[in-house]
This record gives structure tokens, sequence and C-alpha cells, in this order.
């Protein structure tokens, strides 16, 4: 029997996933791709290529989508899997343009989620909340760049283990053993989308590192870009040192006040990247030290605009726009609801939000008027954790939406 994917998105992840996934002759695959004129110039490039080639470490796959197109019926009815390919700003209108065209028991997945994922999708979908399961992984598998575009797209490397949670949980162990070979990459199992929110480490590392190369910068140029990750120097290694420890302390609050929770997938930064680079990285002793050593990320440039013949930060970049409203303020909002306070992760809002022009803490509160474009659990109402917990479905309970499992 066929398997229908649909795939949202038109850039490398989309790219990537529609490559290894149609080449494979139990998936039949069709994108949906909205944005401008991408879905047009994709038709070209497979009609002139005869389909889209993943060049791996390992070879060539070639593979061939049975549509492409901007009409979100035509890709996602009928679908069982659909994956949005996508930035998470793009998340919650892609959901809305293909909610009613949804087939029910269909899973609906973004690689990756970042941060409360759930909340949008389950707030957009909440009415069908019992025939559509829905899934996350915590990052993309691979970095990737597309080559030539709809024709060619490149993997650079492919990370050892990716965690993957869905709602209902029992979903999330039939997701990872059915696409883990198709994808190439292990899938880890986690115990919710909690989990998985308080434990991407894209927002810590992303503004963390942001902040300690310019939250001092008064606008002068730099001659060449700095570099991102091997930048890490003492000071911005103890920030986000400080920043995890202050996750971790959220983590044991939900803990202790919910002992019945498995927070145990909220690792540590350090213990994240030896999971997740172990190979690469020459020199472990110190957090610093893991990353200037990671081979993964040398020579990686920070975000950097040109102007005047140098380079100044572009503080518009997804490290920001995309990691602080779908990620550490997500995260900043929970230890809000369980009443923590974390300093340093303000610390480093207050110069984030500033940088984009943004207003989201308030008087220490995520009051401002701008988390309405956040998914952070005040922009969707929550003002208590108990509520948050339940509405949620974070505590361990019965599975009232087995179905979408079958
Ligand atoms: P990309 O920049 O190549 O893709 C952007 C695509 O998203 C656009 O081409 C368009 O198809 C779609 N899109 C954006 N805004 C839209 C909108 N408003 N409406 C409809 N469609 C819209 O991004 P890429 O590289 O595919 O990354 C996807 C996600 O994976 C991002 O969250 C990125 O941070 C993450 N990621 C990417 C890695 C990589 O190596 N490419 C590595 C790790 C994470």
């Amino acid at each position: 029997m066929t398997i229908q994917i649909a795939i949202c998105g038109g850039g490398n992840a989309a790219h990537v996933l529609t490559g290894l996934l149609s080449s494979r002759k139990e998936y039949s695959v069709h994108v949906y791709t909205p944005l401008g004129d991408e879905a047009k110039c994709w038709q070209d490039g497979v009609a002139q290529a005869g389909g889209i080639t993943v060049v791996t470490t390992n070879g060539k796959v070639l593979g061939r989508p049975s549509s492409i197109g901007s009409d979100p019926s035509a890709a996602v009815a009928g679908s069982q899997l659909i994956l949005l390919a996508l930035p998470a700003f793009a998340h919650e209108s892609i959901i809305k343009q293909i909610a009613e065209h949804i087939p029910p028991g269909a899973w609906v997945g973004a690689l990756p989620a970042r941060g409360g994922f759930d909340l949008c999708a389950r707030d957009i979908l909440s009415r069908r909340s019992k025939e559509i399961g829905i899934f996350g992984l915590q990052t993309l598998p691979w970095a990737c760049r597309i080559q030539q575009y709809g024709q060619q797209v490149m993997i650079l490397g492919t990370k050892e283990q990716v965690d993957l949670t869905a709602w209902p949980p029992a979903l999330a162990n039939i997701i990872s053993s059915s696409l883990q070979a198709p994808l190439g990459v292990k899938l880890n199992p986690i115990a919710s989308f909690l989990s998985l929110t308080l434990a991407d480490t894209g927002q810590l590392i992303h503004p963390g590192i942001m902040y300690g190369l310019f939250h001092d910068w008064t606008g002068e140029s730099y001659e060449r870009p700095r570099l991102f990750y091997q930048g890490v120097d003492a000071s911005i290694a103890e920030t986000l040192q400080q920043m995890s420890d202050e996750v971790q302390v959220v983590r044991r609050a939900l803990e202790a006040h919910y002992p019945e929770l498995d927070l145990s997938a909220v690792r540590p930064l350090g213990e994240w990247l030896q999971r997740s680079y172990r190979r690469s990285i020459e020199d472990s002793r110190t957090l610093q030290s893991s990353f200037t050593t990671n081979r993964s990320y040398a020579g990686l440039p920070a975000p950097m605009q040109q102007r005047d013949g140098g380079f100044i930060p572009d503080f518009h970049s997804r490290y920001l726009s995309e990691d602080v409203p779908f990620g550490l303020l997500v995260t900043r909002g929970i230890a809000e609801l369980a009443g923590i306070v974390t300093p340093v992760v303000d610390s480093v809002l207050t110069w984030a939000q500033k940088r984009l022009d943004r207003e989201y803490l308030v008087d220490g509160k995520l009051q401002g008027t701008d988390i309405f474009n956040t998914r952070s659990p005040q922009r969707y109402g929550y003002v208590s954790l108990d509520q948050f917990m339940l509405e949620m479905r974070y505590l361990p309970h019965t599975d009232d939406a087995a179905a979408v499992c079958q």
C-alpha cells in the first residue's frame, strides 16, 4: 500500500525531505509551497532535472514528487502524514491554511518543532484533537543547503540522534520507528512536548551567543564576519552555562511539583553537546572548549550584514527572530507560571527584544504587546501552572486520542 505524504515548505529542509521520501516506492509525496513563485520554480526544476537529487556523504539519492503546488487541498487531502519543513514563524499560517483539508487519522509534524509547537497546533486544530495526531522533532536532522532550486540539495552533516515527541504520546514510538530509516537518523522518542520545549538547546545557544558577541556593540563595522561558535570565550560560556542552569531549575521545580512528570530529556547544555557531537569535539573539558573545538561548528560565521565595506551584526537573523519568540520566550513563560526567576535569561531577552524592536518582557513579566506573536503560554491565555499542565495534557493520563495511533 502506498502512503501519501504532504510536505509543506519550499526551502532546504523541504528539498531534503522531498528527495529522500519520494525516492522510496512506498510513499507518494505531494509538496505544498505557497510562498511567492516557489511552486512554479520547483516544478520547473524537477521537470528539467527529472527529480530532486539529495547529495549525501555516501552518494546521491534521486526522488520525484507526485505533485508540487500552492493549493493546500491538492497536497494535504488524502495524506496520512503531513510534514512542516518550515521556520517556526510560518507554522501558524500554514496550519491554518491546511487545517480544513487534513483527513481524520492524519499525523501532522514539524521538523524542527522549536518551542511551543503543540500550543500553536492545538489552538488551531482544537476541534479536531481527537482525530489528528501531532508530533515534532527537536531539531532538523541535517545541516543542508539547496544547490539548484527544485533540482539538487546537499546534506552537509547529519546529527547522531534527534529527540521526537507526539500527541498522543504513544504515537512517538510509531513515528520514530517508521521515519528513522527513510530519514537516515536515529529518532529518540521522548515523553512530551513540554520536554521538547524545555530541551531545545537552540533557544540557549543562539540568543546566548548573539548576546555574548554583540551586547556591547556600539555600531562599528568589523573587517570580517565574527565566528559564531568559535567566538565563544570564557564569559560567553559562563552566560550559556547560567542560562542552562536556569532551565534546569525550572525542570527540577516542575518535577518536584508533579512527581509523575518525566523531564529526563531536558539535559544540561554540556551533556547535550556531548550526546549530539561526541565524535566532533576535540576537547570536551569545558563548555567553552566544547564549542570552540567542535569540528561541526568550525568556521561558521555569526549572522552579519555587509555595510560600508565591512560587516555589522544582523539582529533580525533567525538566531533571534526565531529562537526568541518560538524558543526562549516559551521557556521563560513556563518559568513564570512556575514562579521561577531566570535573571540571566531575562538579561538576554531584555537585550534581544530591543534589538528585534519588540516588547515581550515588561516589569519582569511576559506582558508586552508583542507576546501575541510568540508561542509563550501567556499568549494562549494561561495564567496558572496547574491549568497549563492539565489542559496541555503534560501529565501522564489516559490516552483520549488513541484513534490516531492506529
Ligand atoms: P529555509 O530558509 O530554506 O526555508 C524557508 C522556507 O519556508 C521558504 O522557502 C518557504 O518555502 C517557507 N516559508 C517561510 N515563510 C513562509 C510563509 N510565511 N508562508 C509560507 N511558507 C513560508 O529554511 P530551512 O533551512 O529549510 O530550515 C527550516 C527550519 O529548520 C528552520 O527552523 C531552520 O532554523 C531549521 N534548521 C535548518 C537547518 C539547515 O541546515 N537548513 C539546520 C538546523 C535547523
